[in-house]
């Protein structure tokens, strides 16, 4: 078979899943030569000039759905750009992507900044506007519909605690530290739950409920509904089950909303409405945390990267430790 008349879904699977991690291993490098100087806004250019031309060596005919804003407010990698190195010729990937998914963990050197995307055929990824979405996930192996954003914070917690054989006080909660989630932290804190309080970075705060090693039980709260897309995906190759209802601030928001396709404003994502079909999650360490190990730069002119890549059809997680030499 040759290229042009390859398969998307055979481009998916042997072209293209190794090679994503080009990708994000680019954006995390360059990103992580900010980390920790304190300009948020340098760590995110350098990570989106970086991975805008690593998607140059891809032979994929690219559209980035979810990218770092709209064409009028980003110069590079904005949401309906091309991207890849054989436009016309390539199989047509969507491509959600986040250069620096945590450029204030990344300025502050915190824990968990990623450069991440997810990846997959035409029309599969929800082109979600840059607006809040809320998020409530859980990790593998419970009945399906476990969690429902229908149900109260303390029905959703109850009915995981019972599925697992433990107290509501047993279970652990993950949510992004913010003043607009005071209402959910006090709550669980009545059911004496365990609440991890992230700074930033919620894709790995979502994915970290997946990971036994974590001790995280669910993920609830609100953050950027991109974001939510991407951990969607990635919750779609380990699995797990998620939630997602998008939240609009004002009329504008909405209007964004309805120009991406979005009619039902109110309507519950699961993890299929958001990434469906095949996709690759990949994902590269910037800072170190729950995911992955950061770009950590060695005597001698190298460096190590740490890197995950996932497919949904297979369900195979690839995890990838890089050496780099510094130019
Ligand atoms: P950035 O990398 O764009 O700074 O996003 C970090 C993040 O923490 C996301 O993980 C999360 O979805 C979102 O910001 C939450 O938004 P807010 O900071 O407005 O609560």
């Amino acid at each position: 078979m040759n290229k042009t008349s390859a398969s998307v879904e055979n481009a998916l699977e042997r072209v293209l899943v190794l090679e994503m991690v080009r990708v994000t291993e680019a954006a995390a490098i360059a990103a992580s030569e900010l980390i920790g100087r304190g300009d948020e806004k340098a760590a995110d250019h350098a990570a989106v000039e970086a991975m805008r031309k690593a998607f140059d060596t891809l032979y994929i005919d690219g559209t980035v759905v979810i990218g770092e804003g709209e064409r009028d407010e980003a110069p590079m990698l904005y949401i309906g750009e091309k991207v890849g190195g054989a436009p016309g010729r390539g199989p047509k990937i969507d491509i959600a992507l986040d250069p620096l998914e945590g450029t204030t963990i990344t300025a502050k050197a915190g824990p968990n900044a990623l450069a991440v995307l997810a990846a997959a055929e035409e029309g599969c990824l929800l082109n979600a506007p840059d607006v809040y979405m809320e998020k409530l996930a859980v990790g593998p192996g419970y009945p399906e519909d476990i969690i429902s954003l229908d149900k109260s914070v303390t029905e959703n917690v109850t009915a995981v605690a019972d599925a697992k054989g433990v107290e509501p006080s047993d279970i652990i909660v993950c949510v992004l530290d913010r003043p607009r989630h005071a209402e959910l932290i006090a709550e669980l804190r009545d059911l004496g739950c365990g609440v991890v309080l992230i700074g930033d970075g919620d894709v790995a705060g979502v994915i970290a409920v997946t990971d036994p090693e974590t001790t995280i039980d669910m993920y609830m709260g609100s953050g950027g509904a991109p974001e939510g897309v991407l951990a969607a995906a990635a919750l779609r190759c380990v699995g797990g089950q998620f939630n997602g209802r998008l939240l609009f601030r004002n009329d504008d928001e909405r209007a964004r909303a309805r120009k991406w396709g979005i009619e039902d404003l109110n309507r519950i994502y699961k993890l299929e409405d958001l990434a469906k079909g095949d996709c690759i999650f990949a994902a590269t360490g910037v800072t170190s945390g729950s995911l992955l190990e950061g770009v950590k730069r060695l005597r001698g002119g190298k460096m190590t990267t740490e890197s995950v890549v996932m497919r949904a059809s297979s369900g195979t997680v690839r995890w990838i430790r890089g050496e780099h030499h510094i130019d």
